[in-house]
């Protein structure tokens, strides 16, 4: 297995480009099981989890084409002859779940192996299967799989979801486009990637008000067709690199950075002492005079601070000056960073789901573990700002979600290097 090898030496300088989102594109990918028509999206990323959806699809029969160094994606159901997403790949991905909606709306059936996916809390499924009994599918759950169907087709259905969820109202949106009637999803999650997808869809013909506010409804239309769609840029990798500049110091330019991705985000790196300007490229990140401030947050859905950068947040809050309380309302059990952050130094206790960090003014670099992929990168960013060299190991995680992280911030000026993990260790 591979280590990364983090020294910490100083300001960076220079730019990074942001990759397409994975989590836009892990949704966008199913969207080829609604339509025979070809699907292609530009802008995709390069990593392990789009080879993981890439596998389960073309385990279903479809045709997925990697072309242009991987960046694009062209995708065909038309030759669909297997209904069944097995338990071998869906376990790998929690994503693989996004097949149920549009497998059952466009042929009326599906089996689908209930998913695993980062260890970070329980993460059950129930909201996507609840929202599809409501348009009509009948399912049952054996031996580890959803068994859905829908003979006459799924049907228009007003659906209140008691908790924002991501995943189960991009299921519900794909499955409604091909209802018979309108559906209304009620406390939708507004997510960039729900928006992203919402506009796919209507490229591909569908019938979609209201993507981006809390209530999205849908006209089913007979059949979609065809469309050629850019993934959205991706705001947690994007987030994720303006903390490098934040925690070392320097001035990083990411390309393709909008504010309207990361408001909330932003906010609290300004209330941290960091400066984030739009540029015409995208978004310029640097320190601003002097150590960095505590800051409270908590975690939210969309347009609120998210999750998915909770760890990287407490990596750049371990060396401010002050105390910050990091609350994690999304997932039960998404502090796995903090006591390796521990190992390198930082004072942080964790009661339940909220994490108090009380600065120190300088890490200390060490072995470490990478526990889940945004735990992952949190540990190297503390590494890159740590006094001497970090290893971080179990790196397979950080390919799910980050593509040629070590080349970027090289390119900016960072020591950092990937090895294969020594024999004896
Ligand atoms: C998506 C993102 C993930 C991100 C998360 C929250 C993808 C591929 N992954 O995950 O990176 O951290 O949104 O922003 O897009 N819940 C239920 N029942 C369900 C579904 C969810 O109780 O049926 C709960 C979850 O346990 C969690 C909360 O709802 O506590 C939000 O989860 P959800 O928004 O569904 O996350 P994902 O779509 O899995």
């Amino acid at each position: 297995m591979d280590q990364i090898i983090v020294r910490g030496n100083g300001p960076l300088h220079g730019e990074i480009p942001i990759a397409g989102a994975k989590n836009a594109c892990l949704t966008l990918m199913p969207a080829t099981l609604l339509t025979d028509q070809p699907l292609t999206l530009t802008n995709a990323p390069r990593l392990s989890d789009i080879r993981t959806m890439t596998a389960l699809l073309q385990s279903l029969g479809a045709e997925v084409a990697s072309l242009n160094d991987g960046t694009v994606l062209a995708l065909s159901s038309h030759g669909l002859d297997n209904h069944t997403a097995d338990y071998d790949i869906v376990r790998k991905m929690r994503a693989s779940i996004l097949v149920l909606g549009p497998m059952l709306a466009r042929d009326g059936h599906a089996i689908v192996s209930l998913p695993g996916g980062c260890a970070i809390g329980a993460r059950p499924v129930d909201l996507h299967l609840k929202a599809l009994e409501a348009m009509g599918a009948e399912l049952d759950l054996r031996d580890g799989y959803v068994h859905a169907k829908a003979a006459g087709g799924l049907k228009g259905a007003v659906i209140d979801f008691p908790v924002v969820s991501v995943g189960a109202t991009e299921n519900a949106l794909m499955a409604a486009t091909l209802a018979r009637g309108t559906t209304v999803l009620k406390n939708a999650a507004r997510e960039p990637e729900i928006v992203d997808l919402a506009q796919c869809l209507r490229r591909m013909g569908a019938q979609i008000e209201g993507e981006g506010s809390s209530t999205i409804t849908i006209q089913g239309v007979q059949a979609l067709g065809g469309a050629t769609h850019p993934v959205v840029t991706d705001r947690i990798e994007l987030g994720t690199y303006m903390l490098a500049p934040a925690i070392c110091g320097g001035e990083v330019e990411l390309l393709g950075g909008r504010i309207d991705l990361l408001a909330a985000f932003c906010e609290k790196l300004d209330q941290a002492g960091v400066s984030v300007t739009e540029t015409a490229r995208g978004l310029k990140v640097a320190r601003k005079n002097g150590r960095i401030r505590a800051v409270d947050v908590v975690t939210e859905p969309f347009p609120g601070f998210p999750t998915d950068l909770q760890a990287q947040m407490m990596a750049l809050l371990c060396t401010a000056e002050g105390t910050s309380v990091l609350e994690e309302t999304i997932f039960e059990n998404r502090f796995m960073h903090a006591p390796e952050l521990a190992r390198m130094g930082a004072r942080i206790e964790v009661h339940g789901g909220h994490a108090t960090v009380h600065g120190v003014a300088k890490m200390r670099g060490a072995p470490v573990m990478a526990t889940d992929l945004r735990a992952s990168v949190s540990l190297i960013l503390a590494g890159l700002a740590a006094e001497g060299e970090t290893i971080v190991s179990r790196v397979y995680h950080l390919d799910r979600g980050y593509e040629k992280v070590v080349r970027k911030l090289r390119g900016v000026g960072a020591d950092i290097e990937r090895i294969k993990e020594p024999a004896d260790a």
